[in-house]
């Protein structure tokens, strides 16, 4: 089977590497890919905005299924028009993909299906929402409302600052994201992720995660898309795991088929474990990068099959396996991300590093040069491992990026820590 994936990130190539040892795989081709992915597929300079173009292209190279990877296109109904043009497609459509475009849609939905999550008010002018949250006192969260790349999110520590952020975003500094707002209760506990592939109907559990958003080591500095994670999340116990789906996910993919949206594709749950148990923070409607690179690690079983039956409606029929152990990633960063930083700076090393014994390294942001691996983003690199253990699987991954020549990046050193600290004290 061809098959066509979406998208340009460390998600995507991990994805490209679990499909690309799948025995239906005729030929994967990735739009528009990056110099890692291209080891792995033939990469195509599509313009997936364009979703004329996207069919037509599906249509000539005789493509049997696309495999969306990032929350844009899916949130513009790609997923849709691919549908419509007669194309099987993993990923949600346009409305289910509301449950990450837009959090008054999520929070309603929790209403409605009695779902465990943070006490809210939903405004559209800046008065009423500094008057709600003046009543409810600080801490408190504010959020835009639609997609503002992870950037949309204050956690304010006073009402000062929550007042600020709420002036932010109506002065548009989150553009239309920002025109609608959420003013959250702030939930205190352990924050751990919950990935479920789901065909509208049947829900199949994948595996927990855990990321570090904060870009330096102690998780301090300014929020990124996320530093490193791994998986399994210690605290997401098999009893935690029951309770999520029976309390949270069962009643989103049975409130979503009734809203006439069923949700289709893997959904993406991130959880506050509170006192009183979990609570939804949030949904995304993708797999999270860099919890997909970890998740990949651990995935015994053929990936493909599994999307197929996702899309077919027919997970009922669909089991996968894991490794046991853990797996940890560590992202390469170019100096001064989230802030500014270079471009076109050359990665050696590579080669070394990846020969490392279960080891992966996923490319994030790179392209291939003049026969040279060079930095293209923000988040550059994943340096991937398994071990017995967080700690064996951590030391893995820093040994691996010891031999990565690229003085133009950088890498939190602890990576894991909580789990390790957590693993320790069990010992
Ligand atoms: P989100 O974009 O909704 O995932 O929010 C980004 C981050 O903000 C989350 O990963 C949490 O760390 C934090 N956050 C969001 N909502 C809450 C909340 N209600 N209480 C505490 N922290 C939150
Ligand atoms: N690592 C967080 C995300 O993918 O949203």
């Amino acid at each position: 089977m061809n098959v066509l994936l979406i998208g340009s990130g460390g998600r995507e190539h991990a994805l490209a590497w679990a499909l690309s040892s799948s025995p239906m795989l005729s030929r994967l081709v990735c739009a528009p890919g990056n110099g890692g992915i291209a080891q792995v597929a033939d990469c195509v300079a599509l313009d997936v905005a364009d979703h004329g173009a996207v069919i037509t292209y599906c249509t000539d190279e005789k493509i049997d299924f696309v495999i969306i990877g990032p929350e844009a296109p899916l949130v513009a109904g790609l997923a849709d028009d691919l549908n419509a043009a007669g194309i099987k497609v993993f990923g949600p459509s346009k409305a289910a993909a509301q449950l990450e475009g837009s959090k008054t849609f999520t929070k309603e939905l929790c209403v409605r299906k009695n779902i465990p999550t943070a006490a809210y008010g939903h405004f559209t002018d800046a008065e009423a929402a500094k008057a709600y949250t003046r009543k409810q006192g600080a801490p408190i969260v504010i959020k835009a409302d639609g997609l503002a790349a992870g950037k949309g999110v204050t956690v304010a520590e006073t009402l000062e600052q929550a007042l600020d952020a709420i002036d932010d975003c109506f002065s548009g500094k989150f553009g239309e994201a920002g025109t609608e707002l959420v003013v959250e209760e702030c939930l205190v506990g352990e924050e751990a992720s919950f990935f479920v592939l789901c065909d509208g109907k049947n829900v199949l559990p994948l595996a927990t995660a855990q990321d570090h958003k904060r870009a330096y080591d102690g998780d301090e500095g300014p929020n990124t898309g996320g530093m490193g994670a791994y998986s399994p999340a210690p605290v997401m116990s098999e009893a935690m795991c029951a309770r999520a789906m029976e309390d949270i996910i069962l009643p989103s993919v049975e409130g979503m088929a009734e809203a006439g949206m069923p949700y289709k594709g893997v959904l993406y749950a991130g959880f506050m474990i509170t006192e009183a148990g979990p609570k939804l923070i949030e949904y995304n409607v993708r797999f999270g990068d860099p919890e997909c690179q970890v998740l990949m690690m651990r995935l015994k079983s053929d990936l493909l099959p599994a999307l197929m039956a996702t899309a077919d409606g027919v997970l009922d029929r669909t089991n996968l396996r894991w490794h046991d152990d853990v797996a940890l990633t560590v992202v390469l960063a170019a100096k001064g991300y989230p802030g500014s930083y270079e471009k076109g700076s050359v990665i050696f090393g590579l080669e070394e590093a990846g020969n490392e014994e279960h080891v992966e390294i996923f490319h994030a942001g790179t392209a291939l040069k003049d026969g040279d691996i060079i930095a293209t983003g923000g988040r550059v690199l994943n340096v991937t491992a398994r071990g017995a253990t967080v700690r064996e699987a951590q030391d893995r991954a820093y040994a691996a990026i010891t031999n990565i020549d690229w003085p133009e990046g950088f890498c939190r050193s602890d990576i894991g820590w909580r789990a390790i600290e957590r693993e320790e004290q069990a010992a």
